[in-house]
Parts: C-alpha cells; sequence; structure tokens
C-alpha cells in the first residue's frame, strides 16, 4: 500500500504576513534558504509522493516557477562553474517528480480546496499539506511517520498535536478512543471552537491521510465556520462510514502562518545550517550579552 499523490491548497492569501505577501505567496517565504513550500514538497516526496497537485490562486505564480526546469539559470551556472549552486537549483523537485497546477477561482475555504483536487487525485489515498505548518520530524519526518500507520490501519490519518488551551480555538480540535501509543481512533472532530466547548485539547495540524470518499462528502459540504467549506467537517461526516485515527507525531511544529513561529522557525534551522550555524550561534550568543548588559545597566540605574 503505497501513497503517490500528495496535494497543496496554496491559495490562501497570507493576511498575516501583510505586506510581504501583497503580490507574493506566503509559501515562498524562507525559512534560511529555503521557501515553506519546499520543505513541504520534499516531506511528500519523502514519503513516497510522486504527483505533487498545487491547488493555487491569484500571486501564485512564483511556486510554480519554483518547481519548473529554469534553462537559463542553470545554464549560466553551469557556464561559470557553479556547480554546487547548480546542484541546489536541481534538487528542488527530484527526478520522475510531476507536478500539476489547479487553479481555484474563489478561496472557499480548505475543504473546498482539497476538492479541486479530485479530478489530479481521482480514487487513490493521498496526502494533503498545509505547507505553513513545518514540521521538523526529528528522526523521521512527520509524513512518513504517518504512512507507517496508514500501511498497518489502511484507513485515514491526521497529524495531531497538544495546544495550550487558550490557542484551541485556532484549530480543528478532536475527541479520540486510544489504540495505542500516540494513536486513536477520533470519535469527534470540531473546526475552531470556542475554548470552553472544545472536546480536548489535541488540535490538527497540517498533515493528512485521506481516502477518496472525502470528495464525494465535500461535494456536499456546506459552509462552515468562518462561512468556508471546512475539510474538518467533512472529515467529521467521514468518519460516520470509514475510521479515521489521530496520530501524535514525534516532532516539533513551527506555526509559519504566524510571525513568532516563523521567526522561531528561522532561528532553530539557522542554528541547524551547515553554512551558518556556528557563526550565527555565536552572533545570538553575542547578542544576549549585550542585551544583558543592557538589562543590568537599566536595572541599575532604576535602583
Ligand atoms: C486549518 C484547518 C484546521 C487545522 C489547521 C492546522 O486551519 O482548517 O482544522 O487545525 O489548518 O494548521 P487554518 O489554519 O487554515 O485556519
Amino acid at each position: 500500500m503505497r501513497i503517490r499523490k500528495a496535494v497543496f491548497p496554496v491559495a490562501g492569501l497570507g493576511t498575516r504576513f501583510l505586506p510581504a505577501t501583497k503580490a507574493s505567496a506566503k509559501e515562498m517565504l524562507p525559512v534560511v534558504d529555503k521557501p515553506l513550500i519546499q520543505y513541504a514538497v520534499a516531506e511528500a516526496v519523502s514519503a513516497g509522493a510522486e504527483e505533487l497537485v498545487f491547488i493555487t490562486g491569484r500571486s501564485k505564480n512564483s511556486i510554480m516557477d519554483h518547481f519548473d526546469k529554469a534553462y537559463e539559470l542553470e545554464n549560466e551556472l553551469q557556464e561559470r562553474g557553479k556547480t554546487k549552486l547548480l546542484e541546489v537549483v536541481q534538487e528542488i523537485l527530484p527526478p520522475g517528480i510531476t507536478c500539476i497546477f489547479i487553479r481555484q477561482a474563489e478561496a472557499l475555504g480548505l475543504g473546498h480546496a482539497v476538492l479541486c483536487a479530485w479530478p489530479a487525485v481521482g480514487d487513490e489515498d493521498f496526502y494533503v499539506i498545509l505547507a505553513d505548518d513545518l514540521i521538523d520530524g526529528q528522526l523521521r519526518p512527520c509524513l512518513a511517520q504517518m504512512h507507517r500507520v496508514y500501511q498497518e490501519y489502511g484507513t485515514s490519518v491526521l497529524a495531531c498535536e497538544q495546544v495550550p488551551h487558550d490557542e484551541i480555538g485556532s484549530y480543528g480540535v478532536v475527541d479520540v478512543k486510544p489504540v495505542g501509543p500516540g494513536l486513536g481512533e477520533i470519535k469527534k472532530i470540531v473546526e475552531k471552537p470556542k475554548p470552553d466547548e472544545a472536546p480536548s485539547n489535541l488540535a490538527v495540524v497540517g498533515r493528512y491521510i485521506l481516502t477518496p470518499r472525502i470528495f464525494k462528502i465535500l461535494q456536499r459540504t456546506q459552509a462552515g465556520s468562518g462561512g468556508e467549506i471546512q475539510l474538518t467537517d467533512a472529515i467529521s461526516q467521514m468518519m460516520q462510514e470509514q475510521t479515521v485515527l489521530a496520530y501524535e507525531f514525534d516532532g516539533k511544529r513551527y506555526d509559519c502562518g504566524s510571525k513568532l513561529g516563523y521567526l522561531k522557525a528561522n532561528v532553530e534551522y539557522a542554528l541547524k545550517h551547515p553554512e551558518v550555524g556556528e557563526d550565527f550561534r555565536n552572533y545570538l550568543h553575542e547578542l544576549s550579552i549585550e542585551e544583558h548588559f543592557e538589562e543590568g545597566k537599566k536595572d541599575h540605574a532604576a535602583g
């Protein structure tokens, strides 16, 4: 049992990053030197995906260009003997991987974006990846971990994580019956509940393995939370017919849809970066000594 197709809903407006996202895609924001969408694609490919389906909207051409072959750039790098950089550019899309771009004409919600992928996905189980949830899977990428669960249970799997109670209203939230360590069968799922009404603190994050049954259900799904067609509502419906599992992955997630989460990701990925990691660590160290010194001066003046 393999999953060959991965869907990337990338039509969102990225309003939390305005003005940076006025004319360019939020998924192209870099974490150190790679855009968010490239991390997402690498994760899907590591979990066996061969066909990548991007659901795009306006101002998203840079995503298409990023995964396209750049003949002029490659020739230029070749001629100048910049072979390392040439490799970096050529590795963006590994051989044998194809990309399909589908335009979501109206931003009607995540559920609608996934429905737009139906003609490309057809009657197969598939991945959905939200690129602004960047996940450092440590031992194994998050989707590859989920794929193992899928191979054992042969059913839909959602990546989940405990989140602080006051943040729970920003997520799809699940109530589960435990099945194994870090694994539960979802009994209830609600999109962006009021914290007092949330069934638990276990939130769905941006990785899904879904069966194609979801498409038929999405066709009939009415607008829900925020006036949008919600994937969560369709999953809730699907649970009446099929088992859906919640999997608490090993790893660290950065909410790169928020400024703070994005900054944290940049700092931590920079610290691990082979080229700049060490210098960056030294720089942060100096900076913290300076801050400490400044704080000390302030305290001294106040006291
Ligand atoms: C979407 C989903 C939500 C999920 C979240 C994870 O919400 O609708 O259920 O918990 O992604 O990042 P969004 O962040 O697009 O509002």
